[in-house]
């Protein structure tokens, strides 16, 4: 039986998009890829975020329990697996979040650690926790997740400066993080983006790598390129059977 990571290989993934990817959209815009990102969803997030309600919750499971609940359920119908994204200002309230979704059923769960938004930078959060000055917060948010959950984790990044995305996700290999996922805005070729993924390749046990895949040619660059899996946001918004054919397109690669 193969476990939720090996169902991973060589899959598309539906990139999360706070403020669109609840479980309705996961059903209808993840058909048939491989996993279906909801969220982001912030948990306590002050006074300024300019998501929909439905994206934002206070802390305390009652809060967000049943709606965590029908939206993966909803997410189903599709038929990837579903996973629950998160960004948060505090640890305690990522890991109360995080247990709610695998309660709910969310087959995985991922800590938003690309976000540029100044709620979380300015307390070394969204994509300052990748940066090497931050490392030891990076393992302690790491370590915590882990012990937290039973289902796998994935961890989003971006690219910052190469050093310091690389040293993160060997920070993240070492907690016993399976899955990395990154955003690495641009992959044409010759893109830094692309160049990059060859030097991550391998770091980690299961790397998701998206950033303007918009067809299979581009996602077989990335797979080629050493990812595991493909990540599409933005093209897979536009097109809702995209995630499933470029899936079957790589797959079939695979048995030819
Ligand atoms: C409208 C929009 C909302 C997004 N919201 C989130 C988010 O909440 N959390 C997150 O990790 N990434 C978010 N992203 C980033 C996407 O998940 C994806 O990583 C990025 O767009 C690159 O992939 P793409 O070029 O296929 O869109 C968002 C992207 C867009 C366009």
């Amino acid at each position: 039986m193969p476990t939720a990571i090996q169902d991973l290989e060589k899959g598309v993934v539906l990139a999360e998009l706070g403020g669109y990817g609840d479980g309705p959209y996961c059903a209808k815009h993840g058909a048939n890829a491989a996993l279906a990102m909801m969220g982001t969803y912030i948990v306590d997030p002050g006074d300024d975020v300019p998501y929909p309600k439905d994206f934002v919750f206070k802390p305390d499971r009652s809060v967000y329990l049943s709606y965590l609940k029908e939206h993966v359920a909803a997410g189903r119908a599709g038929g990837a697996r579903i996973g629950v994204s998160v960004a948060t200002v505090q640890l305690s309230h990522t890991l109360e979040f995080l247990a709610a979704a695998e309660e709910a059923g969310a087959d995985y769960v991922s800590l938003c650690a690309h976000s540029t938004m100044e709620m979380f930078v300015k307390v070394r959060l969204g994509e300052e926790l990748c940066r090497r000055d931050n490392a030891e917060l990076l393992e302690k948010w790491a370590r915590a997740i882990m012990g937290a959950v039973t289902v796998p984790v994935i961890f989003k990044i971006g690219l910052t400066a190469p050093v310091d995305t690389l040293n993160a996700v060997d920070i993240l290999a070492a907690a016993g993080v399976p899955v990395v996922h990154i955003n690495l805005r641009q992959t044409h070729r010759g893109s830094e983006g692309l160049r990059f993924l060859e030097q991550l390749a391998g770091r980690c046990r299961c790397l998701i790598a998206g950033g303007g895949v918009r067809n299979v040619d581009d996602a077989r660059r990335l797979l080629d390129a050493g990812a595991n899996a493909v990540a599409v946001g933005s093209a897979a918004m536009k097109d809702p059977g995209l995630c499933g054919s470029i899936q079957q397109a790589l797959r079939h690669r695979e048995t030819e």
